[in-house]
């Protein structure tokens, strides 16, 4: 099975970021170790800061690829953009966020991303990826 994991903004400074909340692995770390782990489906993982990006990407690989996990970070609570492309493509969407978003800020309750997504998994770390690619095997 081919899978990717999309990263949205700040998510390259994982391990140095506000490290009580999101840990202090990076996402090179973790990522390697997964692809180690699950040697039974193509992982791949692509980061962007930039919106437009992340909605290429969700095109790119939205109609030949077995699952996408996508953490969209903040434009998870802002992007019509991202969520429209989740609703386009056929590959199906599994949201996920390393923290548990309704246990913080109001703002990060809402998610333009779930309403089309396959499933959402949140609150768990980086474990959340692992439970995510876990959902595809
Ligand atoms: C996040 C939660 C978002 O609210 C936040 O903007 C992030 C990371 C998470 O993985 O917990 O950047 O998506």
């Amino acid at each position: 099975k081919k899978l990717i994991i999309i990263n949205g903004p700040n998510l390259n400074l994982l391990g140095k970021r506000e490290t009580n909340i999101y840990g202090n692995l990076t996402f090179t770390e973790f990522y390697d170790s997964a692809v180690e782990k699950y040697t039974s489906v193509s992982l791949e993982h692509f980061q962007s800061n930039i919106e437009g990006e992340i909605i290429d990407k969700i095109q790119e690989v939205g109609f030949s690829y077995d699952g996408i996990i996508l953490n969209a970070a903040a434009y998870t609570h802002t992007s019509v953009g991202i969520g429209d492309a989740v609703k386009a493509v056929t590959t199906p969407v599994v949201e996920v966020h390393i923290s548990n978003t309704f246990s913080r800020e109001e703002f990060r309750h809402q998610s333009y991303i779930s309403p089309n997504a396959k499933g959402v998994i949140l609150g768990f770390g980086l474990q959340s990826y692992e439970l995510a690619i876990q959902s595809f095997i």
